[in-house]
Protein backbone atom coordinates (compact mmCIF):
# COMPACT_ATOMS: atom_id res chain seq x y z
CA UNK A 1 0.00 0.00 0.00
CA UNK A 2 1.46 3.36 -1.18
CA UNK A 3 0.41 6.31 1.05
CA UNK A 4 0.89 9.80 0.00
CA UNK A 5 1.43 12.02 3.23
CA UNK A 6 0.85 16.28 2.42
CA UNK A 7 2.43 18.64 5.29
CA UNK A 8 5.36 16.42 6.24
CA UNK A 9 7.13 19.23 7.91
CA UNK A 10 4.32 20.48 10.39
CA UNK A 11 3.24 19.48 14.02
CA UNK A 12 0.98 16.54 12.76
CA UNK A 13 2.75 15.29 9.62
CA UNK A 14 6.26 15.28 11.42
CA UNK A 15 4.64 12.70 13.85
CA UNK A 16 3.05 10.80 11.20
CA UNK A 17 5.96 10.63 9.04
CA UNK A 18 7.51 8.47 11.93
CA UNK A 19 4.83 6.21 12.36
CA UNK A 20 2.49 5.72 8.75
CA UNK A 21 5.43 3.78 7.48
CA UNK A 22 4.00 0.44 9.99
CA UNK A 23 0.73 0.93 7.36
CA UNK A 24 3.18 0.82 3.93
CA UNK A 25 5.44 2.67 1.51
CA UNK A 26 4.80 6.64 2.48
CA UNK A 27 5.86 9.07 0.11
CA UNK A 28 6.10 12.10 2.26
CA UNK A 29 6.07 15.49 0.86
CA UNK A 30 6.35 19.13 2.34
CA UNK A 31 5.54 22.53 0.74
CA UNK A 32 8.13 22.50 -1.51
CA UNK A 33 7.82 19.71 -3.20
CA UNK A 34 4.04 20.06 -3.47
CA UNK A 35 2.41 23.54 -2.83
CA UNK A 36 -1.24 22.97 -2.20
CA UNK A 37 -2.20 26.56 -3.88
CA UNK A 38 -1.58 24.82 -7.33
CA UNK A 39 -4.37 22.74 -8.67
CA UNK A 40 -1.85 21.05 -11.28
CA UNK A 41 0.52 19.90 -8.77
CA UNK A 42 -1.77 18.54 -6.70
CA UNK A 43 -3.10 16.59 -9.99
CA UNK A 44 -0.14 15.60 -10.88
CA UNK A 45 1.08 14.27 -7.75
CA UNK A 46 -1.82 12.35 -7.25
CA UNK A 47 -1.38 10.80 -10.54
CA UNK A 48 2.80 10.14 -10.04
CA UNK A 49 2.39 8.67 -6.63
CA UNK A 50 -1.38 6.40 -7.40
CA UNK A 51 -2.04 6.19 -3.41
CA UNK A 52 -4.19 3.93 -1.72
CA UNK A 53 -4.36 6.10 1.01
CA UNK A 54 -3.87 10.07 0.86
CA UNK A 55 -3.24 11.97 4.58
CA UNK A 56 -3.13 15.88 4.64
CA UNK A 57 -2.02 16.95 7.16
CA UNK A 58 -0.45 20.18 5.15
CA UNK A 59 -2.87 23.71 6.23
CA UNK A 60 -2.68 27.35 6.67
CA UNK A 61 -2.82 27.23 10.28
CA UNK A 62 -1.62 31.11 10.69
CA UNK A 63 -5.25 32.16 12.49
CA UNK A 64 -4.61 36.10 12.66
CA UNK A 65 -2.67 36.07 9.16
CA UNK A 66 -5.67 34.43 7.54
CA UNK A 67 -7.98 37.51 7.76
CA UNK A 68 -5.52 39.39 5.56
CA UNK A 69 -5.32 36.65 3.33
CA UNK A 70 -8.20 34.89 3.46
CA UNK A 71 -8.03 33.68 -0.36
CA UNK A 72 -4.62 31.86 0.29
CA UNK A 73 -6.14 30.71 3.31
CA UNK A 74 -9.30 29.38 1.12
CA UNK A 75 -7.01 27.63 -1.74
CA UNK A 76 -5.23 25.55 0.56
CA UNK A 77 -7.67 24.82 3.19
CA UNK A 78 -10.88 24.75 1.75
CA UNK A 79 -9.77 24.37 -2.45
CA UNK A 80 -7.07 22.01 -2.31
CA UNK A 81 -8.59 19.16 0.07
CA UNK A 82 -11.60 18.97 -2.70
CA UNK A 83 -8.77 18.72 -5.39
CA UNK A 84 -7.36 15.92 -3.63
CA UNK A 85 -10.16 13.90 -2.35
CA UNK A 86 -11.78 14.33 -6.76
CA UNK A 87 -8.59 12.57 -7.73
CA UNK A 88 -9.32 10.06 -4.93
CA UNK A 89 -12.17 9.08 -5.73
CA UNK A 90 -11.12 8.12 -9.69
CA UNK A 91 -8.92 5.92 -7.93
CA UNK A 92 -10.87 5.00 -5.13
CA UNK A 93 -7.83 6.25 -2.88
CA UNK A 94 -9.26 6.74 0.81
CA UNK A 95 -8.61 10.42 2.44
CA UNK A 96 -7.46 11.36 5.56
CA UNK A 97 -8.12 15.02 6.65
CA UNK A 98 -7.77 17.25 9.63
CA UNK A 99 -9.52 19.87 10.90
CA UNK A 100 -11.23 21.93 13.88
CA UNK A 101 -12.44 23.69 16.63
CA UNK A 102 -12.63 26.64 15.21
CA UNK A 103 -15.46 25.60 12.57
CA UNK A 104 -17.22 26.42 15.75
CA UNK A 105 -18.49 29.80 17.39
CA UNK A 106 -17.57 28.25 20.91
CA UNK A 107 -20.98 29.63 22.60
CA UNK A 108 -22.44 26.19 23.35
CA UNK A 109 -21.63 25.40 26.63
CA UNK A 110 -21.35 21.61 26.46
CA UNK A 111 -18.77 19.65 24.07
CA UNK A 112 -19.40 20.30 20.34
CA UNK A 113 -20.37 17.08 18.67
CA UNK A 114 -20.21 15.85 14.68
CA UNK A 115 -23.65 16.78 14.47
CA UNK A 116 -23.71 20.43 15.82
CA UNK A 117 -23.86 23.09 13.38
CA UNK A 118 -20.47 24.61 12.30
CA UNK A 119 -20.32 28.94 12.75
CA UNK A 120 -16.92 29.92 12.04
CA UNK A 121 -15.75 33.42 14.00
CA UNK A 122 -13.00 33.69 11.16
CA UNK A 123 -11.20 33.25 7.78
CA UNK A 124 -9.26 30.34 9.16
CA UNK A 125 -12.71 28.42 10.34
CA UNK A 126 -14.50 29.30 7.05
CA UNK A 127 -11.65 27.67 5.29
CA UNK A 128 -11.80 24.64 7.06
CA UNK A 129 -15.53 24.45 6.87
CA UNK A 130 -15.12 24.47 3.08
CA UNK A 131 -12.22 21.33 3.02
CA UNK A 132 -14.62 19.21 4.92
CA UNK A 133 -17.24 19.93 2.72
CA UNK A 134 -15.68 19.87 -0.36
CA UNK A 135 -14.18 15.80 0.58
CA UNK A 136 -17.29 15.35 1.71
CA UNK A 137 -18.74 16.76 -1.80
CA UNK A 138 -16.38 14.46 -3.80
CA UNK A 139 -17.88 11.04 -2.81
CA UNK A 140 -14.12 10.02 -1.77
CA UNK A 141 -14.07 7.46 1.10
CA UNK A 142 -12.56 9.79 4.26
CA UNK A 143 -11.64 10.45 7.58
CA UNK A 144 -12.30 13.94 8.48
CA UNK A 145 -10.70 14.09 12.17
CA UNK A 146 -11.44 17.55 13.80
CA UNK A 147 -8.90 17.99 16.39
CA UNK A 148 -7.59 21.25 18.71
CA UNK A 149 -4.85 23.28 20.48
CA UNK A 150 -2.11 20.70 18.82
CA UNK A 151 0.87 21.18 20.06
CA UNK A 152 4.40 18.88 19.59
CA UNK A 153 8.07 18.90 20.75
CA UNK A 154 8.55 20.18 16.85
CA UNK A 155 7.22 23.25 15.44
CA UNK A 156 5.54 26.59 16.40
CA UNK A 157 3.19 26.14 19.55
CA UNK A 158 1.95 27.10 22.93
CA UNK A 159 4.18 25.06 24.83
CA UNK A 160 7.37 26.47 23.13
CA UNK A 161 5.90 30.02 23.36
CA UNK A 162 5.02 29.89 27.16
CA UNK A 163 8.80 28.01 27.90
CA UNK A 164 10.06 30.88 26.04
CA UNK A 165 8.01 33.59 27.59
CA UNK A 166 9.08 32.18 31.28
CA UNK A 167 12.86 32.38 30.15
CA UNK A 168 11.95 36.60 29.53
CA UNK A 169 9.70 38.10 31.53
CA UNK A 170 8.63 37.86 35.31
CA UNK A 171 5.19 37.50 34.86
CA UNK A 172 2.98 36.17 32.44
CA UNK A 173 -0.50 37.09 31.82
CA UNK A 174 -2.79 34.66 30.04
CA UNK A 175 -6.54 33.89 29.11
CA UNK A 176 -8.61 31.73 31.44
CA UNK A 177 -11.85 32.09 29.60
CA UNK A 178 -11.61 29.92 26.87
CA UNK A 179 -11.92 26.22 27.49
CA UNK A 180 -10.70 23.31 24.76
CA UNK A 181 -8.26 19.80 25.20
CA UNK A 182 -4.63 20.72 24.12
CA UNK A 183 -3.79 17.65 22.03
CA UNK A 184 -0.72 16.43 21.35
CA UNK A 185 0.21 16.02 17.40
CA UNK A 186 1.07 12.04 18.00
CA UNK A 187 -2.45 11.70 19.93
CA UNK A 188 -3.61 12.31 16.50
CA UNK A 189 -0.80 10.41 14.49
CA UNK A 190 -1.59 7.38 16.52
CA UNK A 191 -5.24 7.53 16.24
CA UNK A 192 -4.81 8.09 12.82
CA UNK A 193 -2.90 5.11 12.37
CA UNK A 194 -4.73 2.79 14.80
CA UNK A 195 -8.27 3.76 12.51
CA UNK A 196 -5.94 3.04 9.34
CA UNK A 197 -5.44 -0.22 10.83
CA UNK A 198 -9.22 -1.14 11.26
CA UNK A 199 -11.52 -1.68 8.79
CA UNK A 200 -11.25 2.11 8.24
CA UNK A 201 -13.65 1.93 4.45
CA UNK A 202 -16.46 1.12 6.22
CA UNK A 203 -16.50 3.66 9.01
CA UNK A 204 -15.78 6.50 6.65
CA UNK A 205 -16.63 10.57 7.92
CA UNK A 206 -16.60 13.02 10.46
CA UNK A 207 -14.73 12.58 14.40
CA UNK A 208 -13.69 14.61 16.47
CA UNK A 209 -10.25 13.44 17.84
CA UNK A 210 -8.81 15.33 20.83
CA UNK A 211 -6.60 14.61 24.24
CA UNK A 212 -9.46 13.32 26.98
CA UNK A 213 -10.32 16.31 29.21
CA UNK A 214 -10.20 19.84 29.34
CA UNK A 215 -8.86 23.12 30.93
CA UNK A 216 -8.47 26.97 30.37
CA UNK A 217 -5.39 28.49 28.17
CA UNK A 218 -4.53 29.70 32.21
CA UNK A 219 -4.38 26.50 33.19
CA UNK A 220 -2.21 24.46 30.20
CA UNK A 221 -0.02 27.34 30.78
CA UNK A 222 0.33 26.52 34.71
CA UNK A 223 0.64 22.84 33.87
CA UNK A 224 3.79 23.29 31.42
CA UNK A 225 5.36 25.26 33.95
CA UNK A 226 4.90 23.39 36.82
CA UNK A 227 6.39 20.49 34.43
CA UNK A 228 8.86 22.14 33.64
CA UNK A 229 10.01 22.96 37.15
CA UNK A 230 9.81 19.53 37.83
CA UNK A 231 12.15 18.43 35.06
CA UNK A 232 14.60 21.17 35.12
CA UNK A 233 14.98 21.89 39.01
CA UNK A 234 16.78 25.34 38.95
CA UNK A 235 14.24 27.38 36.19
CA UNK A 236 12.90 30.58 36.57
CA UNK A 237 9.24 30.81 37.28
CA UNK A 238 7.38 33.93 36.64
CA UNK A 239 4.27 34.98 38.11
CA UNK A 240 1.03 33.62 36.16
CA UNK A 241 -1.43 35.71 36.19
CA UNK A 242 -5.31 34.72 35.04
CA UNK A 243 -7.06 37.00 32.75
CA UNK A 244 -9.82 37.63 30.32
CA UNK A 245 -10.26 37.35 26.56
CA UNK A 246 -11.15 40.93 26.59
CA UNK A 247 -8.21 41.86 28.60
CA UNK A 248 -6.08 40.36 25.04
CA UNK A 249 -7.52 41.13 22.38
CA UNK A 250 -6.80 39.28 19.41
CA UNK A 251 -6.96 40.13 15.45
CA UNK A 252 -9.42 37.31 15.19
CA UNK A 253 -12.29 36.11 17.87
CA UNK A 254 -11.63 32.30 19.11
CA UNK A 255 -14.39 29.88 20.36
CA UNK A 256 -15.03 30.47 24.36
CA UNK A 257 -15.68 26.46 23.91
CA UNK A 258 -13.15 24.88 22.19
CA UNK A 259 -14.34 21.05 23.74
CA UNK A 260 -15.00 18.41 21.19
CA UNK A 261 -16.78 15.41 22.47
CA UNK A 262 -15.08 12.26 20.89
CA UNK A 263 -17.82 9.61 21.99
CA UNK A 264 -18.26 8.75 18.03
CA UNK A 265 -14.59 7.70 17.83
CA UNK A 266 -14.94 5.56 20.84
CA UNK A 267 -18.17 4.21 19.70
CA UNK A 268 -17.79 3.77 15.79
CA UNK A 269 -13.58 3.07 15.79
CA UNK A 270 -13.15 1.76 18.82
CA UNK A 271 -10.16 4.30 19.72
CA UNK A 272 -9.61 6.64 23.39
CA UNK A 273 -7.18 8.93 23.45
CA UNK A 274 -5.04 9.81 26.46
CA UNK A 275 -6.13 12.16 29.28
CA UNK A 276 -4.16 15.48 27.91
CA UNK A 277 -2.05 16.22 31.08
CA UNK A 278 -0.60 12.73 30.79
CA UNK A 279 0.32 13.78 27.15
CA UNK A 280 1.82 16.88 28.12
CA UNK A 281 4.10 14.71 30.47
CA UNK A 282 5.30 12.96 27.87
CA UNK A 283 6.16 15.54 25.20
CA UNK A 284 7.59 18.28 27.70
CA UNK A 285 10.31 15.10 28.36
CA UNK A 286 11.05 14.84 25.26
CA UNK A 287 11.76 18.80 24.88
CA UNK A 288 13.41 19.39 27.97
CA UNK A 289 14.97 15.90 28.44
CA UNK A 290 15.69 14.90 24.88
CA UNK A 291 17.92 11.28 26.13
CA UNK A 292 14.67 10.23 27.83
CA UNK A 293 16.03 11.03 31.06
N1 LIG B 1 -2.30 23.82 15.28
C1 LIG B 1 -3.46 23.69 15.93
O1 LIG B 1 -3.60 24.10 17.09
C2 LIG B 1 -4.62 23.01 15.26
C3 LIG B 1 -5.85 22.97 15.95
C4 LIG B 1 -6.93 22.32 15.35
C5 LIG B 1 -6.78 21.75 14.08
N2 LIG B 1 -5.59 21.83 13.45
C6 LIG B 1 -5.49 21.22 12.12
O2 LIG B 1 -4.61 20.11 12.21
C7 LIG B 1 -3.89 19.95 10.99
C8 LIG B 1 -2.40 19.91 11.29
O3 LIG B 1 -2.05 21.12 11.95
P1 LIG B 1 -0.56 21.40 12.44
O4 LIG B 1 -0.64 22.05 13.77
O5 LIG B 1 0.29 20.19 12.26
O6 LIG B 1 -0.15 22.52 11.38
P2 LIG B 1 1.30 23.17 11.12
O7 LIG B 1 2.25 22.73 12.15
O8 LIG B 1 1.05 24.62 10.90
O9 LIG B 1 1.72 22.49 9.75
C9 LIG B 1 1.06 22.77 8.56
C10 LIG B 1 1.97 22.37 7.45
O10 LIG B 1 1.30 22.74 6.22
C11 LIG B 1 2.27 23.26 5.37
N3 LIG B 1 1.72 24.16 4.37
C12 LIG B 1 1.29 25.43 4.54
N4 LIG B 1 0.95 25.96 3.34
C13 LIG B 1 1.18 25.00 2.42
C14 LIG B 1 1.04 24.94 1.02
N5 LIG B 1 0.63 25.99 0.29
N6 LIG B 1 1.36 23.79 0.38
C15 LIG B 1 1.83 22.73 1.08
N7 LIG B 1 2.00 22.73 2.39
C16 LIG B 1 1.67 23.86 3.06
C17 LIG B 1 3.26 24.01 6.25
O11 LIG B 1 4.44 24.11 5.53
P3 LIG B 1 5.71 24.95 6.07
O12 LIG B 1 6.36 24.03 7.07
O13 LIG B 1 6.52 25.17 4.84
O14 LIG B 1 5.14 26.19 6.66
C18 LIG B 1 3.32 23.10 7.46
O15 LIG B 1 4.37 22.16 7.36
C19 LIG B 1 -4.32 21.12 10.09
O16 LIG B 1 -5.34 20.68 9.23
C20 LIG B 1 -4.88 22.13 11.06
O17 LIG B 1 -5.86 22.96 10.45
C21 LIG B 1 -4.50 22.43 14.00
Amino acid sequence: MRILLTGKNGQVGHELQHLLPSLGTVVALGREELDLTSADAIRKTMRDVRPGIVVNAAAYTAVDLAEQEPDKAFAINGTAPGLIAEEARRTDAFVVHYSTDYVFDGSQKTPYLETDMPNPLSAYGHSKVAGENAIRASGAAHFIFRTSWIYAAHGRNFVHTILRLARERDELKIVDDQIGAPTWARTVAETTCAALKAQYRDRSGLYHLTAAGSVTWFGFAKAILDEAKTLQPDLRMPALIPISTSEYPLPTPRPANSCLDNTRLHTTLGLFTPDWPVSLTQCMREILSPCGN
